[in-house]
C-alpha cells in the first residue's frame, strides 16, 4: 500500500485532513472545485505547521508532498485513501462517489467526513458500496485525534481493519461505532446542546457570550478530561454513579430542557445570533481565532500528556509507538558519544526573552539521561522492582540560544560507572551541529525499598558497564569537572 491520500473537497475539514496526512508523511493530492482552495489550504497548513509538531515528543516524520489536481479522476487514481469532504448534501456526495469509483483503485478506501449521513445512505447507487465508510473527524483535524468510523454491512471486516490501520498510522484514534444512526455519536450529543442553546437565545435568557462563558469556565473544562460519565461518577460523591442517577434522575422527567422541540430559525433569530456573535468575537478574524484555538488546544493536550490521561494518554502511546519503530535506539554506535535523544523547543519552554528558558535545559538533559538508562537496560519492569537512579549533582553550561520550534539533538558520554555511581556528560546541539548547552551529572543507583543507594542489578548493571567500557576510549571533554567561577 502506498502512502498517497486524495482529498476531495478542501474546505474547513478537507484542509484539516490534508494537514493531518501531510504531517504524518503521506503525499496528498487535493481536488476542489473552488479556485481559492489552494490559497485556503496554504493558510490551514500554516496554522497546522505552527501547532501540530508540538504535540509530539520525539521525531516528526518528514512532511509529505502536497499537490493540487485539475480533475477529480487525476486526484484519486493513485491514492490508497480517499477522503471525501464536500458539502453535507447526499446528492453531491453520491455524484462524487460515482466519479471517484470510475477512476480509483479497487483496493482504495473512501472515507466520508459526513457529520450526519449513514454509510448505507451514502452508498446508494455506488458501483462498489463496500469501499465507502464514514470517517467523521473533529475540527481541527490536524490536532484532534478522534475519528468516528462507521461501516455498513457491505464493508468487510478486512476493509474496516485496514481503515483503522491507516487512520492509526496518521496518529488518529479511530472509534468503530457498530450501529448506523444519523449523526453517529458525537454530533448527536452536540446537537442536543446546540438546540438548547438556540432556545436560550431565542427566549432572551442568555446571549452567545454568556453561554460560551458558562461552558468555557465550567463543564467544558471537565469534558476535555473526563467526559460525561466519569465526571458524573465523581459528582455522585463516594456513592458514585448510582447515587448520581438517584439524585438527578427525576429531573429528566420534569424536564429542565426543551430538547424535543426546535426553535424556528427565522431571519430574526439568525440575525440575533449572528450579531451577538459579532459583538462577542468580531474583533478577531477567523484565522486569528483558529490560531488562538490551536495554541490553547496544544497547551491542554500537553497538560493531559503530562498526566498521561484521556487524549494525552493516547498521544503518549503514539509517541511510544513511533519511538519503538525508529531504529536509532536498539543498536547505538558505541565508538562515539551516544546519540539517543532529539526533539524541538516547545511553546511552553519560551521565556520573556523569547528564548528557551533555563530550566528546560535541565528537562532536555533529564530526557537524555533517561535515554542512556534505557539503552543500559532500565525499563518499567526494573523500576517496578523499586530500583532507580537519582540525580545528585548537575552542572549546566549555556553556550547558545534556542528559539520556538528549533530542533535539537543530544549526545551522551559515560565518564564513570562503578555499579552505583553514574557520571554523565550530555551535549545539546542545534540543527547546524553547534553545541548550545552541556550538562554534567552525577547519579546514584537507589533501592527505593530500602530508601538507600545500592549496587545496580542485572540487566542495568551489565548494560551500563558495556556502554561505559566502550566510552573509556573517548577523550573526556576539557570542561568536565569545571565549577562555576571566573577564570583567573
Ligand atoms: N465544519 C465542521 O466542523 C465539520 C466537522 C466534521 C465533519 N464535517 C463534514 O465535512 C464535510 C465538509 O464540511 P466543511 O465544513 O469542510 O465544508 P466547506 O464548505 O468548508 O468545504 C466544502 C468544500 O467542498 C468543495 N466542493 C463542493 N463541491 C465539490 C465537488 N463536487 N468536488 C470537489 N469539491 C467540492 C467546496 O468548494 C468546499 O471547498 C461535510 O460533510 C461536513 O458535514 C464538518
Amino acid at each position: 500500500m502506498n502512502k498517497i491520500a486524495a482529498i476531495i473537497g478542501g474546505g474547513v475539514i478537507g484542509g484539516g485532513w490534508t494537514a493531518r496526512f501531510l504531517l504524518a508523511g503521506w503525499d496528498v493530492i487535493v481536488f476542489d472545485t473552488d479556485p481559492q482552495s489552494e490559497r485556503k489550504i496554504s493558510e490551514v497548513m500554516k496554522n497546522a505547521r505552527a501547532s501540530a509538531p508540538y504535540l509530539i515528543d520525539g521525531e516528526m516524520p518528514a512532511e509529505g508532498k502536497l499537490s493540487f489536481a485539475k480533475t477529480l479522476e487525476e486526484a484519486v487514481s493513485q491514492a490508497s485513501w480517499i477522503q471525501e469532504s464536500v458539502p453535507e448534501r447526499p446528492d453531491i456526495k453520491r455524484v462524487v462517489y460515482c466519479q471517484i469509483q470510475v477512476a480509483c483503485s479497487k483496493e482504495a478506501l473512501i472515507g466520508s467526513s459526513t457529520s450526519g449521513f449513514t454509510p448505507t445512505e451514502l452508498q446508494e447507487g455506488a458501483s462498489d458500496p463496500s469501499q465507502i465508510v464514514v470517517t467523521h473527524p473533529y475540527n481541527p483535524v490536524y490536532l484532534l485525534p478522534l475519528v468516528e468510523l462507521v461501516a455498513s454491512p457491505a464493508t468487510s471486516d478486512e476493509q474496516i481493519a485496514r481503515a483503522k490501520e491507516i487512520l492509526s498510522s496518521i496518529s488518529m484514534k479511530p472509534v468503530h461505532i457498530k450501529g448506523e444512526i444519523d449523526a453517529h455519536v458525537g454530533d448527536r450529543l452536540l446537537e442536543a446542546v446546540w438546540r438548547e442553546a438556540l432556545w436560550l437565545i431565542n427566549d432572551d435568557i442568555a446571549t452567545t457570550d454568556v453561554i460560551d462563558d458558562i461552558m468555557t469556565h465550567s463543564f467544558g473544562l471537565r469534558w476535555a478530561q473526563m467526559g460525561l460519565f466519569e465526571t458524573y461518577r465523581v459528582a455522585g460523591g463516594e456513592a458514585g454513579m448510582r447515587h448520581f442517577i438517584t439524585q438527578f434522575g427525576p429531573a429528566l422527567a420534569w424536564p429542565w430542557t426543551k430538547l424535543m422541540d426546535v426553535p424556528e430559525l427565522t431571519d430574526e433569530l439568525i440575525d440575533k445570533i449572528a450579531s451577538q456573535s459579532d459583538a462577542q468575537s468580531g474583533a478577531h478574524s477567523i484565522r486569528e481565532l483558529e490560531a488562538i484555538r490551536d495554541k490553547n488546544l496544544i497547551s491542554f493536550l500537553r497538560s493531559l500528556k503530562s498526566h498521561n490521561w484521556a487524549a494525552g494518554a493516547f498521544l503518549n502511546e503514539v509517541d511510544a509507538a513511533r519511538k519503538a519503530s525508529s531504529n536509532g535506539l536498539s543498536d547505538p554506535d558505541l565508538t562515539k558519544p551516544l546519540a539517543l535523544h532529539k526533539g524541538r523547543v516547545m511553546p511552553d519552554w519560551i521565556d520573556y526573552n523569547g528564548h528557551m528558558t533555563e530550566y528546560r535545559y535541565g528537562h532536555v538533559f533529564s530526557d537524555a539521561t533517561d535515554a542512556v538508562l534505557t539503552a543500559g537496560g532500565m525499563d518499567k519492569n526494573y523500576l517496578d522492582k523499586g530500583y532507580s537512579f537519582y540525580t545528585v549533582e548537575t552542572h549546566i553550561r549555556h553556550l547558545g540560544e534556542m528559539a520556538l520550534g528549533d530542533e535539537y539533538t543530544t549526545t551522551s558520554q559515560i565518564i564513570l560507572w562503578d555499579g552505583k555511581k553514574l557520571h554523565l556528560i550530555h551535549e545539546m546541539k542545534n540543527k547546524d551541529g553547534d553545541i548550545v548547552a552541556t550538562g554534567e551529572h552525577m547519579l546514584l543507583h537507589v533501592d527505593q525499598n530500602k530508601g538507600a543507594s545500592a549496587l545496580a542489578h542485572a540487566p542495568v548493571s551489565d548494560g551500563l558497564a558495556k556502554l561505559a567500557k566502550a566510552h573509556e576510549a573517548l577523550a573526556i571533554p576539557d570542561y568536565s569537572g569545571r565549577s562555576v567561577g571566573v577564570k583567573k
